[in-house]
């Protein structure tokens, strides 16, 4: 049983924080009941932070320079989070793999989106990975993030075309308008209590 009514979301990000922007839109509209308790940064000129701040969400700037090590980066995020009562942490364009600190900290409790039909086209440039692959189809997954990359359990996806003259940025921006759509609705599961997690498989009630 969740501790916080509503949820309490972290949410970290690396970039200009337009899924951030999705999901805090969600909220103030009342569609997923929750809230967001900090915006953590692991880059202090992220876009994503002065989204944050014009709607009065606290913000940390958490770079890795300072620490000797992906595991102490992430005991400190871990301290951060908690300081701050998260519930659900969601990796919105963060660009790092969380090591085991962070996941066995939150288990089946962090989501990430990815901008592909995962298991296809994990890591970095995903879209133009696609792209190179000659994909008729991609997309977006959202996953609960395990220490692999990309590799935890599926929760829900969406089904974006390639068209024949698409571009790295032409792709992208499609399938970002399903990233915000399906990311939200998987917060709101969670939000819910809808999900429950079985090894690889992440069931769905109604
Ligand atoms: C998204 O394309 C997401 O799939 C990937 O990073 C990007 C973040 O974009 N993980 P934004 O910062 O939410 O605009």
């Amino acid at each position: 049983m969740r501790k916080h009514v509503p949820c309490r979301l972290g949410i970290l990000v690396s970039g200009s924080g337009t899924n951030l922007q999705a999901i805090i839109d969600r909220i103030e509209t009342g569609e997923i009941h929750a809230e967001v308790a900090c915006v953590i940064s692991n880059k202090a000129d992220a876009y994503a932070l002065s989204r944050a701040a014009r709607h009065g969400i606290p913000v940390v700037v958490h770079e890795n320079s300072s620490f000797s090590g992906r595991r102490l980066y992430d005991a400190a995020t871990v301290e951060i989070l908690r300081s701050y009562n998260v519930d659900l942490v969601i990796l919105a364009g963060f660009m790092r793999i969380l090591t085991d600190v962070m996941v066995d900290a939150f288990p089946h409790a962090i989501m990430n989106i990815h901008p592909a039909l995962l298991p296809s086209f994990p890591g970095l440039h995903a879209q133009q990975q696609a792209l190179a692959y000659g994909v008729r189809y991609s997309g977006c997954t959202v996953h609960f993030v395990d220490c692999g990359t990309d590799t935890g359990p599926i929760i829900l996806q969406a089904v974006v075309p390639v068209e024949q003259d698409d571009t790295e940025e032409t792709l992208s921006a499609r399938i970002q308008k399903a990233e915000h759509r399906t990311f939200a609705e998987a917060i709101k599961l969670y939000v819910e209590e809808r999900i429950q997690v079985i090894g690889r498989n992440v069931l769905i009630s109604n």
